[in-house]
Formats: structure tokens, C-alpha cells, sequence
């Protein structure tokens, strides 16, 4: 599909083509943190979601729904701006991470990424773009961007079978 005909599927509701791509929208805090929730709920051991964006796109609500669909209380999830790192744990371990404050991807390792990624929890990671070389290639990477006061608009592209799988299953939950 080409990019024309791909932005034509987006803006009539959310649609992709085979090569582990996905756009969707919401229109309210709450639908994002639905979509994460949803996402929450069929993630699997190892799954590393890279998150981008600007300032105030809607990660860290992202990052909220998506700890809730793992039976994590929503409240207990922040910005790591300066912790750097936050460990939640649900039926899944969560290791969320904000890279906004690093000046470098050693420190990024310096935090012990590869542990996290060993323990078979779920990394989320925002400002995952500052980091990309050091990520697994089969994760989920999630650009979220603004597109009014409370549009937002989710590109998804899986790089591997097993995000492969998860966004695949993402897409048909939605949908209903
Ligand atoms: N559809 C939406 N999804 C997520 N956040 C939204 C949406 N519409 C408006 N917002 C607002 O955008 C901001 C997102 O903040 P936050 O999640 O902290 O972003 P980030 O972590 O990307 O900096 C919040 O103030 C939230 O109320
Ligand atoms: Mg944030």
C-alpha cells in the first residue's frame, strides 16, 4: 500500500497494510487510556514498546493504560523523568523508562536495560527514538502525535513475529 492510500485507510478509522504498520486515533484521555489498557492485556513476557513523541503527546496516559490492562493502579504511574526508571509490578513485571533526561545510550545501558529485558516483564520505554540502536529489533515502536487539544494519533509498526503477533491482535480488539 502507498503512503497516500495508507493516510486514506487512517483517516477512515484506523487500518494497515501487511508489513507491520498501524495507525489509529483517540479523541479523549480516556481512549488512550483504553488503547493502552487493551494493549496491557495481551502483552507477553519480553515485549519491549517503544514510545515517542513530544512533550505532552500522551505517553506517560499511554504508559497509565497500558499498566492498568496488567492489574496495575493507574495512580502509580508518573513520567520516570527523574528516576529514570520505575519498576510496577502486575501479571506482568513492568520496567518504564524515560530517557528525556540522558545524555547518552550508555547511560541508558548504565541503567541495566539488559536485565530489564532478561526478567521477561514488559519495558516500555518513552523517548524510545533516543535509545532505537540499543532496542531489540522485534518490539512495538509507537509515535504518538498531536493533532488537536485532545486528538491524538498513534503510528504503530511491529519489527518482529512476536510484536508482529501482538499488534495484530491489537488491531482486531479494537476494531470490536
Ligand atoms: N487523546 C489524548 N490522549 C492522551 N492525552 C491527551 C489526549 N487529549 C489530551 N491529552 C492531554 O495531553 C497530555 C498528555 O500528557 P502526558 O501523557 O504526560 O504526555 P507525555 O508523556 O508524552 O509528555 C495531558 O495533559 C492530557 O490531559
Ligand atoms: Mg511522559
Amino acid at each position: 500500500m502507498d503512503s497516500t492510500s495508507a493516510e486514506a485507510n487512517a483517516l477512515s478509522g484506523g487500518d494497515s497494510d501487511s508489513d507491520g504498520r498501524w495507525v489509529n486515533r483517540t479523541d479523549s484521555v480516556d481512549q488512550t487510556l483504553k488503547l493502552g489498557q487493551i494493549l496491557g492485556q495481551l502483552v507477553t513476557p519480553g515485549t519491549v514498546l517503544a514510545l515517542s513523541g513530544n512533550l505532552g503527546a500522551g505517553k506517560t496516559h499511554f504508559t497509565q493504560g497500558i499498566a492498568m490492562g496488567l492489574g496495575i493502579e493507574r495512580k502509580l504511574v508518573n513520567s520516570p523523568t527523574f528516576a529514570l526508571i520505575q519498576e510496577y509490578s502486575g501479571r506482568l513485571p513492568v520496567f518504564h523508562f524515560d530517557t528525556y533526561r540522558l545524555r547518552s545510550v550508555d547511560e541508558f545501558l548504565e541503567l541495566g536495560f539488559d536485565e530489564y529485558l532478561a526478567a521477561q516483564g514488559v519495558c516500555i520505554i518513552e523517548w524510545g527514538d533516543r535509545v532505537i540502536e540499543v532496542l531489540p529489533a522485534d518490539r512495538l515502536t509507537i509515535r504518538i502525535s498531536v493533532e488537536s487539544d485532545c486528538l491524538r494519533r498513534f503510528d504503530w509498526q511491529s519489527g518482529g513475529v512476536s510484536s508482529g503477533h501482538t499488534l495484530a491482535k491489537l488491531k482486531a480488539a479494537w476494531a470490536e
